[in-house]
């Protein structure tokens, strides 16, 4: 359990980083900047809708919604496709602001009569929601054409020469995966239940792959030669024309890149971003290697050999900082590879939390005695579909919604997202 004040102090400041997403003029708010995404005032009340249902409903049935069935109608995100949400009568902007701040004043007086030992899974899904979405809304800004909005804040630290291109190996044997209600309250349905898995071992690379590396592989002609890519991989290769990772304007690393509509150099030792799940395993058969499994992936992260013990986040029990990891939102980018060594996981592999989301080869599954939570379709929808996981969070995900058992997924054919590569070996071939 949290406490209330730590649970107030999340939703404040999600709701804050979601008021500055939402900062700008209404024409700008209403826009859609791709049919992958929602304009920013569709994400504005979903948000606020969500956290009515699940905090202020939920909790009583019988209690009269705030907006009318047929406007409320328009934030159920699986009956409104995203390419479809600009031609809804959405809320005006000013109208969901309001709404939002309604409801908010409401949840926070619930809180404030929690009793001590409530339980408080309901809000912290909420502020995981919120934070979620607060992603979503920065990779609709990064797709915005036009004079930047946001401006990257803070700096981070400098990268380690050297790093780049090493891996560590992760010894076989087993290790429990997953988490449970009791160690991680908070978790998600999709992260439970806590289950012992015995693997074999394996090299996982140190760091992610930087741009100067995907720079060889487009160098040696990755993009052209169909025996790294695997069938379906080739055929989207051809089909959407891809040369390079997007926004690399001019397609190679001596270039620019335009982010956040910013256009700047492509820095060398920064982790590669936005590459498909067939681009970055095409880049690691290229490369002699694979990408890791989640399953692998989480024991690099989270398992500590000595203790025979999972870690609450890769470097210990800290809570995360800006000193260990890149995470919240506001540099707008990863950093560059090998600035968080003090943020290593046991096994000595760096920079898995933040910086960018990592793919795997695993299509999304329930772990055994996997149970639905509050939010039913979360998960379980996507079970069956063509869904490749991604660990790690990137640079835009909020630290307090992030932990190693955390799961991410998406088509195998998405790049607008936050998304990078870790290479892995099997032990065979280490
Ligand atoms: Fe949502």
């Amino acid at each position: 359990m949290s406490s209330r004040q730590t649970l107030a102090d999340e939703l404040s400041a999600a709701r804050d980083r979601t008021l500055r997403l939402v900062a700008f003029d209404d024409a700008e708010l209403r826009r859609q900047y791709d049919p992958l995404m929602s304009p920013l005032v569709w994400d504005l009340a979903h948000i606020g809708w969500q956290e009515e249902l699940w905090l202020l409903r939920e909790a009583d049935p019988a209690r009269p919604g705030l907006l009318t069935p047929d406007v409320e109608r328009l934030y159920d995100a699986f009956q409104n496709p995203r390419a479809t949400r600009v031609t809804l009568p959405l809320l005006p902007p000013a109208d969901a602001r309001t709404y939002c701040h309604t409801v908010r004043g409401k949840v926070l007086e619930r809180l404030d009569a929690l009793p001590d030992d409530a339980d408080d899974f309901d809000f912290a899904l909420v502020v995981s929601h919120e934070n979620q979405h607060n992603e979503t809304m920065l990779q609709a800004l990064n797709l915005r054409s036009g004079a930047a909005l946001l401006d990257a804040g803070g700096r981070l630290p400098p990268g380690r020469p050297g790093v780049a291109g090493t891996s560590v190996p992760v010894p076989g044997g087993p290790f429990v995966l997953g988490v449970d209600a009791v160690t991680e309250p908070h978790s998600l349905d999709n992260e439970r239940r806590a289950h012992t898995v015995d693997i074999p071992g394996f090299r996982i690379g140190r760091v992610p792959v930087t741009n100067a590396e995907w720079q060889q592989f487009i160098d040696d002609g990755g993009y052209h030669r169909p025996q790294w890519w695997s069938d379906r991989g080739w055929e989207h290769r051809q089909q959407a024309g891809l040369t390079a990772p997007q926004f690399w304007n001019g397609g190679n690393l001596a270039g620019t890149r335009t982010r956040f509509g910013h256009v700047e150099e492509i820095p060398a030792d920064e982790p590669v971003q936005h590459v498909t799940f067939f681009e970055a395993e095409a880049y690691a058969a290229w490369a002699g290697a694979r990408l890791p499994t989640e399953i692998e992936w989480e024991k690099a992260c989270a398992w500590d050999p000595a203790l025979g013990r999972r870690r609450r986040y890769p470097w210990g029990s800290d809570a995360p900082s800006a000193r260990l990891a890149n995470l919240g939102g506001d540099a707008l980018r990863p950093a560059p590879v090998g600035a968080y060594p003090d943020g290593a996981s046991a096994y000595g592999v760096e920079q898995m939390l933040g910086d960018v989301w990592e793919w795997t080869t695993s299509p999304l599954r329930p772990w055994p005695g996997f149970t639905p939570m509050l939010y039913e379709q979360y998960s379980e929808p996507f079970f069956d579909g063509d869904y490749r996981v991604l660990r790690g969070g990137s640079w835009a995900v909020a630290s307090s919604i992030l932990r190693p058992s955390f799961r991410n997924w998406d088509h195998p054919i998405r790049r607008q997202i936050f998304s990078g590569v870790r290479l892995a070996w099997s032990q065979d071939d280490a």
